[in-house]
């Protein structure tokens, strides 16, 4: 038996309210088709497509290989939307799944039970649903005497009897192909929305049809409006966090912890409150993160300690500190046992190891050899108005506070700078540089300047006394 799946994802999602296709929108670092996709990426389907319409080449362009589209021009409801799909798999699977592209916590195990229950039974068609007291807007679901579903009503066009049954349509359902797309054929569309109806179809199938009902109505749930996304991705993020904190991290207030879907933690680390995971981000083991740390796109070496801190695109070693209150941009690279401390910002900046850059500097363009000290308040100046220039620090140099370095500028191997020195020559291995004005004692100056201004004071009173 050769299994194809369609996903249904043409619609504009109006209840969004919102320029992006509905699908497009991302929960914890995927969208939610790309979690469908991935649902379905773990089960073994001959071919998959995806129904597009509503920014159709967005949509498109986020396809993983081997998933395709077939584009539906005119939105004209779920029917329709699925016999375009089933035309575009033109025959080549016997079994048919669709999905709605809009039901992000759906999960392999589930669409694998209904596809096994739909063999089992024999049946033209199944349909997952699941039970909730106040099935809100979704679909009910109607059983004949012998348990069988005789149809499927939307809310819109229910009795307030149908209305009241708490089984509802999960938008999930596996049907023979061929019978599926015959029967839509037959579907029409007076009903309160004027639309091609796609459970309409399942009454007339050649041959009954069977429901595979969910004891757990999370998993189907479907996003329309905002609400609803977040909802959504709650569950997902907690569904993350149970999963890292079975693996070995440590959580004290996992609800305050957001880890996107690509990102890994090893074990023994402790995530600590205002932890925000995001993108393709890798901590190690023994790390301690956080309270309040947004890593994006970055790796985080065994043993390293970040606290208050953003990193983009960067690479901290092991054993580092960054923070608090550090801010690491784009290119950065923190070798073993580095530390970037308190106020620090550094962009490009390959610190070597055990160099370490504690308070209040900007470190941009810049090479810093290992072992190095940079002292308070120091700056790179790297960008002459017209072009960004790189600093070249050598390795145990020991810089002093207030320094500036105008680059392009070499600071050789164990050298030193005196505090307030602006640097804009190069520096040779073991010199001490000092460039600032030498300091000139006045000797005493308070004296005599109290004195004249005691000696106006009197001048001047004495004038308008007279
Ligand atoms: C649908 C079902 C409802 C079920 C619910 C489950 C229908 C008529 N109703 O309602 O019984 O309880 O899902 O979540 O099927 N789409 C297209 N082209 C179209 C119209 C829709 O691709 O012309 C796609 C949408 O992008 C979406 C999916 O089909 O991903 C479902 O459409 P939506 O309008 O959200 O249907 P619901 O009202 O939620
Ligand atoms: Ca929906």
């Amino acid at each position: 038996m050769s299994v194809g799946a369609v996903v249904l994802a043409a619609g504009q999602g109006t209840r969004m309210r919102s320029s992006t296709p509905k699908v497009l929108h991302p929960l914890a670092g995927r969208s939610m088709l790309g979690w469908v996709l991935a649902a379905l990426g773990d089960l073994s389907l001959d071919r998959a497509v995806v129904v597009v319409g509503h920014g159709a080449e967005d949509v498109e362009a986020t396809l993983p290989d081997g998933v395709s589209a077939a584009v539906q021009h005119e939105q004209r409801g779920t029917g329709h939307a699925a016999a375009v799909g089933l035309r575009a798999l033109d025959g080549a699977c016997d079994t048919v799944l669709i999905l709605c592209g809009d039901t992000p916590l759906l999960t392999a195990e589930a669409v694998q039970g209904l596809l096994d229950a739909q063999r089992a039974d024999g049946a033209a068609a199944t349909v997952a649903t699941a039970h909730l007291d106040d099935a809100g807007a979704y679909g009910r679901v109607v059983r004949s005497g012998d348990g069988r579903v005789e149809r499927i009503v939307e809310a819109r066009d229910a009795t307030p009897e149908e209305l009241a049954l708490t089984e509802f349509n999960a938008g999930l359902y596996a049907a023979d192909a061929a019978g599926l797309l015959d029967a839509l054929s037959g579907v029409g569309s007076s009903n309160a929305q004027g639309e091609f109806y796609l459970p309409d179809a399942l009454p007339l199938l050649d041959g009954p049809v069977g429901a595979m009902t969910l004891d757990d109505p999370t998993e189907v749930l479907g996003v329309n409006t905002r609400v609803e996304l977040a909802a959504c991705e709650a569950v997902l993020r907690g569904r993350l966090r149970e999963e890292l904190m079975l693996g070995g991290v440590s959580m004290p207030d996992p609800e305050r912890v957001y880890v996107d879907v690509d990102a890994r933690v090893g074990p023994d680390t402790v995530l600590w409150p205002g932890v925000h995971l995001r993108g393709d981000t890798q901590v190690g083991d023994n790390c301690e993160i956080g309270p309040d740390v947004v890593l994006t796109d970055s790796t985080v070496g065994s043993g390293s300690r970040v606290v208050a801190a953003h990193i983009d695109d960067s690479e901290v070693g092991e054993g580092c500190e960054v923070g608090p209150y550090a801010r690491l941009r784009p290119g950065c690279r923190l070798r073993d046992g580095s530390k970037a401390g308190t106020y620090v910002e550094m962009k490009k900046a390959d610190v070597g190891e055990g160099a370490k850059v504690p308070h209040l500097s900007y470190v941009g363009d810049v090479d810093i050899g290992p072992g190095s000290n940079i002292g308070a308040g120091n700056i790179t100046a790297n960008y002459d108005g017209f072009q960004k220039h790189r600093t070249v620090i050598g390795a145990r140099v020991k810089t002093g506070s207030d320094c500036v370095f105008v680059a392009p500028v070499t600071v050789g191997d164990d050298t030193m700078t005196g505090a307030g020195s602006i640097i804009t020559d190069d520096v040779p291995d073991g010199a001490l540089a000092i460039a600032r004005a030498r300091q000139k004692n006045i000797e005493g100056f308070t004296e005599r300047a109290a004195a004249k201004a005691r000696e106006a004071m009197e001048q001047s009173q004495g004038g308008t006394t007279k």
